[in-house]
């Protein structure tokens, strides 16, 4: 895979520090971010929802799909894909690494 011109991975959190079914809500590079904890995998979409930007990091997890606390919209977590109206536009998804304890993102462009 050819990495020119993407971003760089950036440690985040720990695996042990971050729990099944926890949110993180992050700025990174002036972009606020979520990093959640699903079945033991760990997802990383803007904090931001595309119906109106609403706090999805502030929502609950149901399952795979993060519910924005405005208007009930949810975003499926492992590709940002809005899954219930009213949102219908995907929310951005960024790259999860995690390398030994440390759980690392690639910020989309
Ligand atoms: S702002 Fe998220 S559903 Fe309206």
């Amino acid at each position: 895979m050819n990495d020119a011109g993407m971003g760089e991975f950036i440690p985040v959190a720990t695996v042990s520090g971050f729990p099944e079914s926890r949110k993180l809500c992050l700025e990174i590079d002036d972009r606020f971010i979520v990093l959640v904890h699903v079945d033991g995998k760990f997802y990383c979409l803007d904090d931001v929802c595309t119906h109106d930007g609403g706090p999805l990091g502030e929502g609950e997890l149901e399952g795979k799909c993060l519910v924005c606390p405005r208007h009930g919209a949810k975003f499926d977590v492992t590709n940002g894909e809005a899954v219930l109206m009213p949102a219908t536009e995907a929310t951005a998804s960024h790259e999860v690494r995690v390398v030994g304890d440390s759980i690392l993102v690639r910020i989309a462009e």
